[in-house]
């Protein structure tokens, strides 16, 4: 069982100040062991990566393909070459559109993604469909805020080339069902990128069980530093794509008018690479591994489930989740009747409560469900009922304070 207590003490932050942190789902804190193993590589191994030939840069060579070797054993890589190095999940969406989109759409085709991806995984596709002029679909929800079944059925056809789900929605809450959307995809010989940036710091994914041909996540969400995000591909495929970004270390041999490009995983990788960034990533892995993903989805199912029930309480609120808790990860979005999230979000913040507020990169999910913003609280290992306490005793206080006003404004 996890003591949360004790967690808590790893990350500094926590130390250092009193606040509720309620926006993981935004970017998570950082454990000391994370921000210690990036200091140490800056403070004893930096040089640039694959390029010198003294023991320094062969140093942090080992680091960032150590690094890489690690992110592939995470996900269950049947080669480590499959493991792309990006930004961050967008990069590694805008990657794929550009690529492997531009390479494989023609006129006619169609790319399938739900309502409610996060814009990282709808406007790249907008561009590339524009551009092929291929069609974009989409999955919507159904009043229980999930993907039906049959809506997977029809909306994946002969047309269907490209096929982009999230694994847990960052609005929602939501966990699709992507085994059933991958199984499907592939009965019509399209492939699937699953964007795993809001599920990977709560729920393993292995790519070989679930035979996703893409993936995509952020280290910043999972513990981990900015900068440094994934792109997995089967080897086949990344194999067969044109490479994104052009520039130093992703070329074989470059003329004057003609360039040959570097094998996997290079070709894929321009520029100097993030080796702090790669080296952190690993090591905000070993600590969810040493706490265990048992554990940490025992502990976040208690809490979703606690302030699902808090909020569900308060008669002024509105939850935009699923009924059947068993498919909502650590995301609830919530409005208060009459109060602007906004104003939710900074009146919080003067009690120290950390919530988002806004459309959460969803607009075509907010304007589907006919809202354009909610307030939205987020989980991550470090999280307590305690927190969820404060968040509901601030905002009954708020309420109270605000009611008068709005129900003579109605
Ligand atoms: C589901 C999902 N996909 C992609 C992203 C983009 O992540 P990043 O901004 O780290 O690229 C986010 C960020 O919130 C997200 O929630």
């Amino acid at each position: 069982m996890i003591d949360v207590n004790i967690i808590k003490k790893d990350f500094p932050i926590f130390n250092n100040s009193e606040f509720v942190y309620l926006d993981s789902g935004a970017t998570s804190q950082k454990p000391k062991v994370v921000l210690d193993r990036v200091i140490s590589y800056y403070e004893n191994d930096n040089a640039n990566p694959f390029r010198g030939a003294y023991n320094l840069s062969i140093k942090s060579t080992e680091d960032y393909n150590n690094a890489r070797d690690r992110v592939a054993k995470f996900i269950n890589a049947k080669h480590n070459e499959e493991i792309i190095f990006t930004k961050n999940a967008t990069e590694s969406l805008n990657l794929i559109a550009n690529t492997y989109g531009i390479d494989n759409l023609n006129s006619g085709d169609e790319v399938v993604l739900s309502i409610m991806e996060h814009h990282s995984n709808i406007v790249p596709w907008q561009r590339v469909c524009k551009l092929k002029n291929a069609k974009l679909n989409y999955f919507y929800i159904n009043e229980n805020f999930e993907i039906d079944e049959k809506e997977i059925e029809t909306k994946i056809t002969e047309k269907t080339k490209i096929v982009g789900i999230v694994s847990v929605s960052n609005v929602l809450g939501t966990i699709n069902n992507i085994d059933k959307i991958i199984e499907k995809t592939h009965s019509v010989g399209a492939i699937v990128i699953v964007d795993i940036s809001q599920s990977i710091a709560h729920q393993k994914f292995d790519v070989q069980k679930t035979n996703a041909d893409f993936v995509v996540f952020s280290g910043h969400k999972m513990l981990g530093p900015f900068g440094i995000g994934v792109l997995y591909a089967k080897k086949e495929i990344l194999e067969n794509m044109s490479p994104f970004l052009m520039g130093g270390d992703m070329i074989e041999f470059v003329y004057e008018q003609e360039t040959t490009f570097a094998s996997l995983p290079n070709k894929f990788e321009a520029g100097t690479q993030n080796v702090g960034g790669a080296v952190g990533l690993s090591t905000a892995i070993d600590y969810l591994e040493n706490i265990g993903y048992e554990e940490i989805q025992k502990h976040e199912k208690e809490l979703i489930t606690y302030a699902y029930e808090k909020l569900s309480n308060l008669p002024y609120i509105k939850i935009y989740a699923s009924k059947n808790l068993e498919n909502v990860s650590s995301v609830l979005s919530f409005n208060i009747d009459g109060i602007h999230p906004h104003d939710i979000a900074s009146f919080l913040d003067a009690s120290n409560i950390c919530i988002r507020a806004g459309n959460h990169c969803a607009q075509p999910l907010m304007r589907y469900i006919g809202i354009d913003s909610t307030c939205r609280i987020s989980f991550a290992i470090y999280n307590t009922k305690d927190d969820i306490d404060k968040l509901i005793f601030a905002i009954e206080k708020i309420y109270a304070k605000f009611e008068k006003f709005i129900n003579k404004n109605k």
